[in-house]
């Protein structure tokens, strides 16, 4: 009966689907509640010189307004102290928050928060990259450097040098539930916030600072996100700071919520990049050696840059030996909304990097980009080292650049990587793929087809699994049994659509092996489970089901020690199958044993915790073991493009994705879906337009586009990996919410083919991302030598 490994559905699809499920704007408001709206900048950068709020003030339903100077600093920043929840005197972006309404509808905030007239006296603002390395706008004192080997010497032997730029934007989050969050006060000034966060400790400490109150005063609650993908680690504390600022003020329960423009304007985003490269390589496209420079623009507060550009730094390498490497990044101070963590976390922009230089040697030697991107893979897992079930693994062939023929490489981060299984997943997919027949075909296709060209790639992911800031790399959880034998699950982890509390869910029944519906899943919840880390960084499902796991563990054991006790028998032979439990001769229910154990006077609830072993990292310089493990996968797409109007379609894609041995095949191979296609949005049709005055042009689904269920690949193969994860995670599962975003990159990569089609192999294409059709078309002008 043990429903681990199973493809069950999510747990709250039927409710998802038929509007029953909750979300922070569903809950039923108190009598009496507020509702909230900012004023908002119009322009990028200036001092607030005078602000006539009057019209605000008498505007109907209004009952309070309120200004930086009323309250302060109360700060939401996740890092640096460096985010006032209302401007203090100057403005920084277009959207900053200016002036806080409080109103008896959500209307009438929205409204009234339009008649505010505020002067400035304008300052320049820092817009572009060129502009913030010209005024040194950053958030560290110079760039940050990682380097290893001898990039001078390696240049100097190398057969060829490569220069080249890529240009990657930003992305929206896009969640379909917005930012929301419902603050009632308590007795004694305590508070009760339901939040959209994927952090609801992170809310929790925020309103705790912004009222002065010890944490203990502040309880939130989030049962569950419509939507996450990191734009709810830290953009949701000003909503929820601004409501227990208002309740306390008023007495009352407030609520907020931004509308569709405004949470596009107000919340960061995910960061663009520019990537300068400069790579050495023999003459069969082996790198020796790459100079890697990140430029990314940050936005106007420091929020999550650091360990997101880090994170850039530390997938420059994605699957590749790079014996000798240098990685400059530079976290550019803008005057725009600051931006954030998104799904990949900066690993997605330090990957395309790599995935760049890889396509551009291979237009360089006129060699398949998939052959040297082979070449250049890792060495495979040692076969000592192979976990059970991962089958029998192909060796690297011994390249020239690597010194020690059987040692483990490392990345340039110095981690070993033991664990690589990219040659056997991509001759895998490389056969169901029919990739060589497919690209054969393809030629053909494009020699008789002078409007319509195609293109094909099949592109690597290998992804850092851990929080890099250790310490977060923890998690706790609560069990209770009732009498009844039902469990109350709860843990720290947060759900936002991708299925943890299915996944954690199906743990804990596991461990009783009782069936899924003796579990109930609760809303998380800092009064159950304290200094919880934000659900991020794909870790939710390896914490929290590890936590869960010893708190299940520990009431099992306890109602085993019971029974066996009163069987006069040791508690190892107490057996937990099929929803039965046995001791001696006897067999019971499990909620027979409860009961029993609870007359007993057993305690039947227990934490549980858990902390990821083996992870030390050094971020300055750059050296240690910041991930647990890689998850692996790899992605073949082709597209067609009309030559003529840059249009694009993907027509085929297929995935071979590596959870480990996954809890639930159903929901990771969604997760896997949903993350080609929001990555292939990425780099496609999602494009952020600032104009020179810092506005974003691109606030509404009417100009910008996410991909409609219509852009998804005509043929769409999703398979998992059938390998166990070698490390002791949670029954041998590995993460899975992030590494396949970066799937989408075979699209871009396969666009680059199509328009090479177009030319006659002199010239790189060099295609910047988003490739919008725009873009496509000017990239297949430039390769016809026309006008670009
Ligand atoms: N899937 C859905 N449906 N919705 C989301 O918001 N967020 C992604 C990913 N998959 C997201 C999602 C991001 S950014 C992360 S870090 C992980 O889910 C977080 O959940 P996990 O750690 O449980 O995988
Ligand atoms: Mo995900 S970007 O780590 O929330």
């Amino acid at each position: 009966m043990s429903v681990l490994h199973k493809p069950l559905p999510h747990d709250a699809a039927p409710l998802h689907v038929t509007g029953e499920a909750r979300y922070v704007d569903d809950i039923p408001t108190p009598a009496g509640t507020l509702h909230l709206a900012f004023g908002l900048s119009e322009i990028a950068h200036g001092d607030i010189v005078a602000m006539d709020l009057s019209a605000v003030k008498t505007a109907p339903g209004v009952v309070a307004v309120l200004t930086g100077e009323d309250i302060g600093h109360a700060d939401c920043s996740p890092s640096n102290n460096d985010e006032p929840l209302l401007a203090l005197g100057t403005v920084h972006y277009v959207g900053h928050p200016v002036f806080l309404v409080i109103a008896d509808s959500h209307l009438n905030a929205r409204k009234a928060a339009r008649l505010g007239r505020i002067s400035y006296e304008e300052k320049p603002a820092v817009l572009s990259v060129d502009q913030a390395l010209a005024a040194n706008e950053r958030f560290e004192e110079g760039p940050r450097i990682w380097e290893r080997g001898d990039l001078d010497a390696a240049f100097a032997q190398s057969a060829k040098v490569i220069e080249g730029r890529i240009d990657m934007g930003g992305q929206e989050h896009f969640y379909l539930e917005g930012q929301a969050a419902l603050v009632s006060p308590q007795e004694g000034g305590d508070m009760h916030v339901v939040s959209s966060t994927q952090h609801p400790t992170e809310i929790q400490h925020k309103v705790a600072h912004a009222l002065h109150v010890p944490m203990h005063a502040v309880r939130v609650e989030t049962r569950r996100m419509g939507g996450g993908f990191g734009g709810k680690e830290s953009q949701g504390n000003h909503l929820a700071v601004a409501c227990a600022l208002a309740a306390r003020l008023t007495g009352k329960p407030c609520k907020m919520r931004y509308d569709r423009d405004d949470d596009m304007v107000v919340t960061g985003k995910r960061h663009d990049f520019r990537i300068d490269y400069k790579v050495g390589i023999d003459a069969e496209g082996r790198i020796l050696a790459v100079d890697f420079i990140h430029y990314t623009r940050a936005g106007w507060s420091m929020d999550l840059t650091l360990p997101v550009a880090d994170r850039a730094m530390l997938h420059a390498d994605n699957a590749y030996w790079l014996p000798n490497v240098r990685i400059e990044s530079h976290r550019l101070r803008t005057n725009m909304c600051s931006a954030t963590a998104y799904r990949g976390f900066g690993g997605p922009q330090g990957l395309l990097g790599i995935e760049r230089v890889m396509d551009h040697i291979a237009h360089a030697l006129k060699c398949d980009p998939l052959e040297i991107r082979k070449r250049n893979y890792y060495r495979a897992a040692q076969p000592a080292k192979s976990g059970p079930g991962t089958g029998k693994r192909f060796s690297a062939e011994h390249s020239p650049q690597q010194p020690e023929p059987d040692a483990v490489q490392t990345t340039p981060y110095a981690q070993p990587v033991e664990d690589f299984i990219l040659h056997e997943m991509t001759a895998r997919l490389e056969a169901t793929s029919d990739y060589a027949a497919r690209r054969a075909a393809i030629a053909e296709w494009n020699a008789a087809n002078p409007v319509l060209k195609k293109g094909i790639a099949l592109t690597p992911v290998k992804f850092g699994i851990s929080f890099t800031l250790t310490h977060l790399n923890q998690a706790g959880a609560l069990v209770h049994v009732y009498q009844d034998g039902s469990i109350h699950l709860n843990h720290g982890g947060t759900e936002m659509g991708q299925g943890l509390f299915q996944k954690v869910a199906q743990v804990a029944a596991g461990v009783f092996d009782v069936p899924l519906e003796a579990v109930k899943i609760t809303a998380t919840d800092t009064g159950k489970v304290p200094n919880t880390s934000a659900t991020a960084a794909s870790s939710g499902s390896d914490l929290n089901g590890m936590a869960v796991k010893a708190a299940c563990e520990t009431l099992r054991d306890r109602i085993a020690d019971h029974l066996a006790a009163l069987h006069q028998t040791d508690a190892g032979s107490v057996s937990f199958t099929d929803g039965m439990v046995r001791v001696g001769g006897t067999e019971m229910t499990f909620a027979e044993a409860a009961m029993s154990a609870y007359q007993a006077r057993v305690s039947l609830s227990a934490t549980g915790f858990y902390a990821t072993p083996k992870v030390a990292w050094d971020r300055i310089a750059g050296q240690g073991r910041p991930f647990f493990y890689f998850a692996y996968g790899a992605a073949c797409s082709e597209v067609v493009i009309d030559t003529l109007t840059g249009e694009n379609r993907i027509l085929r894609t297929d995935i071979l994705h590596d959870a480990g041995a996954s809890l639930n095949p159903a929901l990771d191979k969604g997760q896997v879906e949903g993350g080609f296609v929001q990555g292939a949005g990425w780099l496609t049709t999602e494009e952020l337009v600032w104009d020179d005055k810092g506005r974003l042009r691109t606030h509404a689904p009417s100009t910008y586009k996410i991909p409609a269920c219509g852009d998804r690949p005509r043929v769409f193969n999703v398979e998992l990996w059938t390998g166990a994860n070698p490390e002791d995670t949670i029954h041998k599962s590995k993460a899975v919410g992030e590494p396949p975003f970066m799937h989408g990159i075979s699209v871009l990569m396969a666009l680059s083919d199509a328009i090479a089609a177009c030319g006659d192999g002199s010239r790189y294409v060099a295609l910047d991302a988003p490739a919008t059709a725009e873009r496509v078309l000017a990239a297949v002008k430039a390769q016809r030598g026309g006008y670009v």
